[in-house]
């Protein structure tokens, strides 16, 4: 059965969908069947994989039509490895109507979705949008392992405490399973001393709990190149150092037990 990794922050703009989509891929290319799910309203991960959200909804083939509609899960799927569950605005509306699901324990709506296709493949990734309402925590739910990607400014590590507030309790009431992966630095520029500082903060700041915090991704124009092309960055430049990151998460996702 395969593994399922959410990858949260309420943080905007932290780099979450570029590392769903890097990571697939990199899994991917190790061979292993790997299933990205966009569970944020905005898209991002359906723009990012070079299909059109807006289009999507329309025929109503959307994560919507899986979680809230009767749709079976299998049917959204869009391409072959990595392959996509995409999502639209219309996710959205699923909040309200999963808070009206709450007595029938709304927040595995996802997870029992999953469980059709999670024989098919090894690795599910789950993009979260960017808050901790029921669409993360269904995601979190639905999940083996969390990983969080943080970017390397000060903002961005200042919602990290929260976050692990919310993944201890969803771990105390509703996924005792659930597992951090680690924390993904992105966005990381070695030359910038700020970045550095934010950095080495986050390492003390950890320095006392389990948590791996993986080698940063730098900060590097090719990403927003490869989101306006549709294609991952791994695919793009496979080489160079800003994408070696998501290889390492790869192969430690890959070596879990
Ligand atoms: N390592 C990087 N270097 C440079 N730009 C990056 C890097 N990673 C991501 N970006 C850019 O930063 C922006 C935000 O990234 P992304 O969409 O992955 O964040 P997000 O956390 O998913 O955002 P949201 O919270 O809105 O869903 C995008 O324009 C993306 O191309
Ligand atoms: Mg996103």
């Amino acid at each position: 059965m395969s593994k399922v990794v959410a990858l949260a922050n309420q943080k905007g703009g932290v780099g979450k969908t570029t590392s769903t989509i890097n990571l697939a891929y990199a899994l991917a290319q190790q061979g292993k069947r790997t299933l990205a799910v966009d569970c944020d309203p905005q898209g991002s991960l359906t723009i990012y994989f070079g299909f059109n959200p807006d289009e999507l909804e329309d025929s109503d083939s959307t994560l919507y039509a899986g979680l809230i509609g009767d749709k079976p899960i299998e049917s959204l799927i869009l391409g072959e490895n990595p392959a996509l569950i995409p999502a639209s605005i219309s996710l959205a509306n699923a909040e309200p109507e999963l808070l009206v699901k709450i007595m029938l324990s709304s927040q595995k709506v996802l997870r029992d979705k999953l469980k059709g296709v999670r024989d098919n493949y090894d690795f599910i990734l789950i993009d979260c949008p960017p808050s901790l309402g029921l669409l993360t925590i269904n995601a979190l739910v639905a999940a083996d392992l969390v990983l969080v990607p943080v970017k390397t400014d000060n903002l961005s590590f200042h919602g990290v405490a929260r976050l692990f507030q919310t993944i201890e309790q969803i771990q105390a009431d509703l996924n005792p399973t659930l597992r951090v992966l680690g924390i993904l630095p992105t966005q990381y520029n070695p030359r910038n001393v700020h970045d550095n500082q934010i950095l080495n903060g986050v390492r003390d700041a950890l320095s006392g709990q389990s948590v791996n915090i993986f080698d940063p991704v730098n900060r590097s124009t090719v990403f927003d190149k490869a989101t306006s092309l549709g294609i991952p960055t791994v695919a793009i430049t496979p080489g160079s150092p800003s994408v070696l990151s998501y290889h390492q998460v790869a192969e430690a996702l890959i070596n879990i037990p």
